[in-house]
């Protein structure tokens, strides 16, 4: 008998009209989608058809785009709350995972420990939370007046939230009070809600600073990631792994699934054609501006568009995304312009272009050679390339073995293949 192949975990990361930043110029776009619950359960259903493990929601509690003058010309500007949306889609839909970004910053464990098991329950046990701890000045600006906290305070505070949900999740039920006194948290009473079908709903987390990192190690389950190259991906993989056991874990408890941006048509011609159409609809400001975000500066439209990218300081925002940036533009000795346009496109994710055989190669490479358990899947426009995705590549990957055909559990845990929490 022959050992059964391994098999890469698939998530579909949904956000309004598409990941490319031009998405919502694109012919096919529906500019209201951020807002329209029948996109959403079609795009649901799609996933769930093609036998994805999860949907992932990402989230900011503010509006980003207005604030870097862009509001009128991109997507996200509106859009659901993740917990709320995702609650519907659950009742909409019967086996595929369900994570929701929270932040640690803006929330309290009590509150987000119970949001997330009502999702649990009301799914079956198919919740995932993706922990964040908001590296943004504008989701700052509209929770009191302290500003962005510094990264170490915001993963400070993130390791203690994480703890007490954590606690909280695996003690609920009939168990007596918590009593958890710590610095930032005080929380008494268990949850009013029963254990888990799951144990515990899914810890997802996309940290990728060493605070970011290790906090990963301790927590997360699974570990969405950025990383252009198969080199960065590997050597983030090999890195997070080799961080488990000094929390007394094994690699095989995180699921590592970095993000690809996949372009597909029958043929090569056909699927560049349609890559080339989405660049061509992004505005320079649009680009630019999405780029200092990135880069946590506000003046990067002040230097030539056609020059190098200025000495930058630190920053306090997310700085592995800052570092992966400025790697890039001295690798390949590109100006603002060639910059903007090939971050703002994937938004900083791996983007591969081709026919199904050639995006499945790309996917197998990565996954057999170590460097991705599995992927998150960022389609350029909704519903289009989901549905280009589901109908051409997973079918290749299945017709491999290297992705199921059916589900076999019900739970996000058991898709995953994650261990039961004690
Ligand atoms: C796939 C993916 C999804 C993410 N989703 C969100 C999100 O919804 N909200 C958010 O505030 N940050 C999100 N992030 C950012 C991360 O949480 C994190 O702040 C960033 O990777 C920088 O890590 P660091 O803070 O450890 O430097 C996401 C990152 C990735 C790779």
């Amino acid at each position: 008998m022959t050992a059964r192949r391994r098999q890469m975990k698939l998530g579909a990361f949904l956000w309004a009209t598409g990941h490319h930043i031009a998405a919502w110029r694109h012919p096919q776009a529906h500019v209201m989608a951020g807002v329209d619950i029948e996109h959403y359960i079609q795009l649901a259903r799609t996933a769930e058809a093609a036998k994805f493990d999860l949907i992932f929601c990402e989230d900011a509690a503010g509006v980003r785009e207005a604030n870097a003058g862009i509001a009128s010309q991109t997507s996200r500007s509106i859009g659901f709350e993740p917990i709320s949306l995702l609650a519907a889609l659950a009742v909409q839909t019967n086996r595929i995972g369900l994570v929701a970004t929270a932040s640690t910053s803006y929330n309290e464990p009590y509150g987000l420990a119970r949001a997330f098991s009502s999702l649990d329950q009301l799914s079956g046990g198919r919740a995932g939370w993706n922990l964040v701890t908001s590296a943004s000045h504008i989701e700052a600006a509209n929770f009191g007046s302290t500003g962005l906290r510094p990264h170490a305070d915001r993963y400070e505070r993130a390791r203690e939230f994480a703890a007490v949900v954590e606690d909280l999740w695996r003690g609920t039920g009939d168990v007596a009070g918590r009593d958890h006194q710590g610095k930032s948290f005080s929380v008494r009473d268990p949850l009013d809600l029963p254990r888990s079908p799951q144990g515990a709903p899914v810890m997802v987390q996309a940290g990728a600073s060493d605070e970011g990192r290790n906090l990963a190690a301790r927590t997360a389950d699974v570990v969405f990631t950025a990383a252009q190259t198969f080199e960065e991906a590997k050597a983030f993989y090999d890195d997070l792994k080799g961080r488990l056991a000094a929390y007394g874990r094994e690699p095989g408890d995180i699921k590592i699934m970095p993000g690809v941006a996949p372009i597909v048509a029958a043929t090569e011609a056909e699927a560049r054609a349609k890559h080339e159409e989405l660049q061509q609809l992004i505005p320079d400001d649009v680009g630019v501006a999405l780029l200092s975000s990135y880069l946590s500066i506000s003046d990067l439209w002040r230097y030539p568009i056609d020059g190098p990218l200025p000495e930058l300081p630190a920053s306090e925002g997310m700085q592995s995304r800052q570092a992966l940036v400025i790697e890039q533009s001295r690798r390949d000795n590109l100006s603002i312009r060639d910059l903007a346009r090939h971050f703002a496109g994937a938004r900083g994710h791996w983007r591969v272009v081709g026919t199904p055989v050639q995006v499945a190669d790309e996917l197998q490479a990565r996954f057999e050679g170590g460097a991705a358990d599995g992927f998150n899947v960022m389609p350029s426009y909704f519903p289009g390339e989901l549905d280009s995705f589901a109908a051409l590549v997973v079918p290749e990957l299945q017709r491999r073995g290297l992705f199921r055909k059916d589900y076999q559990g019900h739970t996000l845990r058991e898709h995953l293949g994650l261990k039961r929490p004690m």
